[in-house]
């Protein structure tokens, strides 16, 4: 294979990979390796740090490698692809059956994350699945705390569930658009042929979007609907000025319409909570942590040096979350050269760039509810309602407990066992309380 071939080789086998073109710093990377060139090389002619070029290589060679079936470094990229006389590889659209080609799904992945690396989660995509195509939900909540993986297995489920729809469209609310503004954009999206019209009220954006919904079968994902929530409050409101997203959700959810919308977040809207039980077609869904077996291959993509007796002990401290696994596992092979058991015999819960994520928590809060942390933190092990209601100052009283506590579980912050009606903190979340706000 020569270079050229090599270079669209590379490129096709990400596309079939991933679903998507490489962008031009990813092209760039394969050209420059191919020529043998330094990352820092690279970086300097690309404008671009030298650890982000790292990041984005050692992602390529992780898809090339699991294309190719063996593993693909920077070093071994150019005699692993010249020696080759694989055939260019199709892409995903073109290993369809004929009968999927057929099938006119029109996507927009907006500012959708290109999720390469996915462990896990079959359980949570084959229920999502199932709600979705055979039970036709209307109003899916994708919900749990920072980090858990939303995000990601929002992506991963459109892409497994593609050919159910006629339109998939997948956008953020980071920049926290006024409804009407969103949702013009999205019908327009779905429907090509008549964009929207100035939509001037809220009501007449949504009843054209379920206009939209029941002419064609659309998935449309809203990732992170929490930036539109309220903080300082107790959970499930919404910011003053947004708050026609709930009614744009009890429209959806009440039907006339044959799409479905999936939005995640970390807290759980008011009339999500109230409608599951009476309302089959609206559903939420809580992710929790990795299993073991995910978690572990985030360990050993980082290339730790894991004893077998301390998996566990490592996983369960961060409770799965894939973020704190992937930010911990990068300390540890900094800091100890990878390997665990010295990380582990600190005896500490570290949580380095996490707090970041615990950040975002707590300023949600209100200050009953970090009383109630505080206190939670200070016990440090599942508590009952009634035991809990004892131990917490008496200006808390039975009622508002309940409200903090249900709303705490809204928002993640806190553990239920299930049947156990007990509540209790996961590692990282009570230390990071212990640091901020100390044992009160
Ligand atoms: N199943 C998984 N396997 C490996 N890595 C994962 C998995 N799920 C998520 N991740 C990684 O963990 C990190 C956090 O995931 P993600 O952004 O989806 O979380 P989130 O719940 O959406 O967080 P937030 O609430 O902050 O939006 C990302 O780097 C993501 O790539
Ligand atoms: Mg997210």
């Amino acid at each position: 294979m020569d270079v050229k071939t090599a270079l669209e080789f590379a490129e096709a086998s990400f596309i079939a990979e991933t679903g998507k073109s490489p962008t031009d710093l990813q092209k760039e990377i394969f050209a420059q390796a191919l020529e043998g060139k330094t990352y820092e090389r690279i970086a300097e002619d690309c404008n671009c740090t030298d650890s982000y070029v790292k990041e984005v290589g050692s992602e390529l060679w992780r898809i090339l490698s699991s294309r190719l079936g063996r593993r693909v470094t920077k070093k071994s990229f150019k005699n692993v692809l010249m020696a080759s006389s694989l055939p260019l590889p199709t892409s995903p659209q073109q290993q369809m059956p004929a009968s999927a080609t057929m099938a006119r799904c029109q996507q927009d992945w907006g500012e959708a994350p290109d999720v390469f690396v996915f462990y896990g989660r079959r359980e949570e995509l084959t229920e999502l699945e199932r709600w979705i195509v055979a039970d036709r939900c209307r109003l899916v909540a994708l919900l749990g705390m920072g980090g858990i993986g939303k995000t990601a297995l929002s992506v991963k489920l459109a892409q497994q569930i593609q050919q159910d729809f006629d339109r998939i469209v997948w956008r953020s609310l980071d920049s926290c658009p006024p409804l009407n503004a969103f949702l013009a954009e999205i019908i327009n999206s779905i429907d090509r042929q008549q964009p929207a019209q100035l939509l001037e009220t809220p009501a007449d954006a949504i009843s054209r979007a379920i206009e939209c919904f029941n002419t064609h079968r659309c998935l449309l994902i809203i990732d992170g609907i929490d930036a539109i929530m309220e903080t300082g409050k107790l959970a499930g409101k919404y910011r003053e000025e947004y708050q026609d997203y709930g009614k744009f959700f009890q429209k959806v959810a009440q039907g006339n319409h044959q799409s479905c919308v999936l939005f995640t977040s970390s807290e759980k809207p008011q009339e999500i909570s109230l409608l599951p039980t009476r309302n089959r077609q609206v559903r939420a869904y809580k992710i929790g942590g990795l299993d073991g077996d995910a978690a572990r291959q985030i360990l050993l993509d980082r290339d730790l040096v894991v004893e077998k007796k301390e998996w566990n002990d490592f996983i369960d401290r961060y409770e799965g979350n894939p973020l704190a696994l992937w930010i911990i596992s990068a300390t540890v092979a900094n800091l100890f050269a990878g390997k665990t058991s010295d990380f582990l015999k600190t005896g500490t819960v570290f949580l380095g760039q996490v707090e970041g994520v615990l950040d975002e928590m707590f300023d949600r809060l209100t200050d009953v509810e970090i009383k109630v942390m505080c206190r939670l933190a200070a016990i440090n092990k599942p508590i009952a309602f009634s035991r809990l209601r004892d131990e917490i100052s008496a200006d808390i009283s039975s009622s508002v407990l309940m409200n903090v506590l249900e709303s705490l579980s809204w928002r993640s912050s806190i553990e239920t066992e299930v049947g156990k009606d007990l509540f209790r903190l996961q590692p990282v979340i009570r230390k990071y309380v212990v640091n901020r706000f100390g044992q009160k």
